[in-house]
């Protein structure tokens, strides 16, 4: 049996949908009752929906095989594991913002607010800018507002909660997307399961699901 943490969420679902369509459906994954495990003996697969934050985690430890991080979550966090492939999915940017009207005169500390502690620093540090981090965990938008930030470093994907705070993107730092990662011991014991998951779920990526 393979074992994969999904994303709880919207980019869980859609992961799933490519999973199902590579081969290892799972009748049980529609049903929108609380349950969080689900599997397909016949298909020799296992799904968990876990917090997607915690995705890395599971697959860290090895109680699951496989999982789908955002590459954010890589970035940050650089857990100990395979990244496989680029599910083409939850495609967005890491941006840094700023209200309409902020001016970077270079001089003073920039005060940034962000969820993403890590890859905020490597950014600036490679300006050579100096920051004082604020580290925040949701609703990074109004620190610019409220004036706890100079800016934020956050996702974009649409752009709305950027536009709908009256804030503009200042910096674009990286493009963000969906990732398939595999724990690397159990890789080794279950490298021909996981190799044939690999191939198929490609071959849905490329044909564009
Ligand atoms: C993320 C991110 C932005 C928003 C960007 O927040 O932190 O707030 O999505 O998406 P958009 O460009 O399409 O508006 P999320 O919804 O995960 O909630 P959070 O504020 O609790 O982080």
């Amino acid at each position: 049996m393979v074992n994969v943490a999904l994303p709880k969420g919207r980019l869980g679902e859609k992961v799933y949908d490519l999973f199902e369509k590579a081969g290892f459906d799972c009748a049980e994954m529609h049903d929108k009752g609380r349950k969080l495990i689900f599997e397909n003996p016949e298909k020799g697969i296992r799904y968990f929906w876990v917090k997607p934050s915690d995705v890395p985690i599971y697959v860290e430890r090895g109680v699951a095989d496989l999982g789908i991080a955002g590459k954010d979550i890589l970035l940050e966090r650089h857990p100990e594991v395979y990244e496989l492939l680029d599910l083409k999915l939850g495609i967005c940017r890491m941006c840094a913002a700023a209200m309409r009207d902020f001016y970077d005169d270079g001089e003073k500390t920039l005060r940034v607010a962000t969820e993403f502690v890590n890859i905020a620093s490597d950014y600036y540090a490679k300006q050579g800018r100096d920051i004082d981090i604020i580290k925040l965990h949701g609703s990074v938008e109004l620190a610019p507002i409220l004036g706890l930030s100079d800016v934020i470093v956050d996702i974009v994907e649409t752009g709305n909660s950027l536009r709908e705070n009256d804030l503009v993107i200042v910096d674009e730092i990286l493009p963000i997307s969906a990732r398939l990662i595999a724990n690397k011991a159990n890789f080794k014991f279950k490298t021909k399961e996981i190799k044939n998951i690999i191939n198929l779920m490609k071959e849905q990526v490329e044909n564009n699901y």
